[in-house]
């Protein structure tokens, strides 16, 4: 089982709520299948460059323009999005853990995502749809806020988009599991709400790892 575990929280391991859900779920995922391959990518290390238009011409014109052929700019443009998905294509379950930030992601995850979910890379466009090309079988998404929020609160900005854009592949069997109200000065009971949220992942890696044995 090839885990791809894709992190955008800057904050220290002792501070961050969505690295503390990360580590129970990857400890608990290890010691339940010791086929468990895990690949970590801390964007807040290594943080994608910006997305370009030499590498919109070299992912999307080819599919939208019959007959084009990239540059050699635009091909050397590609390059991170081409070794990212390089690694995505071997990946059975990707993990991203972050933060809240305004409502939506970081700007590096959401880097990130621009750069891999590009057409010719996990998927192609034809006639009737997209077609994805990867055997990415799980999305698990884990997250920290300060705020409180419900089931499709309409304040989400960050979920539904990851989400969207993962059905739009062909990915659609996603978890979300999320430490909201982790702002001390107004939830008192912030830490129950993380240990809820911890308790949660540990559930989850043991039901990947059962449909995985
Ligand atoms: C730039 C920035 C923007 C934020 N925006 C929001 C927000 O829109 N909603 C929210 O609930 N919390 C927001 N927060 C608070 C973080 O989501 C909160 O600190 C989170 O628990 C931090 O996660 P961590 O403990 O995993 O590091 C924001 C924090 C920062 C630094």
């Amino acid at each position: 089982m090839n885990i791809l575990h894709i992190c955008a929280d800057p904050q220290p391991m002792e501070e961050a709520a969505s690295k503390q859900i990360a580590a129970s779920f990857f400890a608990q995922l290890v010691t339940l299948n010791e086929n468990a391959r895990i690949t970590n990518v801390d964007l807040t290390l290594e943080q994608p460059a910006e997305y370009t238009t030499a590498e919109f011409r070299n992912f999307w014109y080819p599919q939208l323009i019959d007959g084009y052929v990239p540059t050699r700019e635009e091909e050397a443009a590609a390059h991170y999005a081409n070794e990212q998905a390089t690694i995505l294509r071997d990946t059975d379950i990707l993990v991203l853990t972050m933060p809240m930030w305004n409502y939506s992601m970081p700007a590096m995850m959401k880097a990130w995502l621009d750069h891999i979910l590009n057409p010719g890379l996990l998927y192609t466009i034809t006639d009737k749809g997209n077609e994805a090309n990867h055997k990415i079988k799980k999305l698990v998404l884990l997250v920290s806020s300060h705020q409180v929020f419900s089931e499709n609160d309409p304040r989400d900005g960050l979920s539904p988009a990851i989400e969207t854009s993962f059905e739009d592949i062909g990915l659609s069997d996603v978890s979300v599991i999320w430490a909201d109200g982790q702002n001390p000065k107004l939830h008192v009971d912030f830490e129950q709400r993380k240990a809820v949220a911890i308790e949660a992942a540990e559930e989850l890696a043991e039901e990947i790892c059962e449909d995985f044995n």
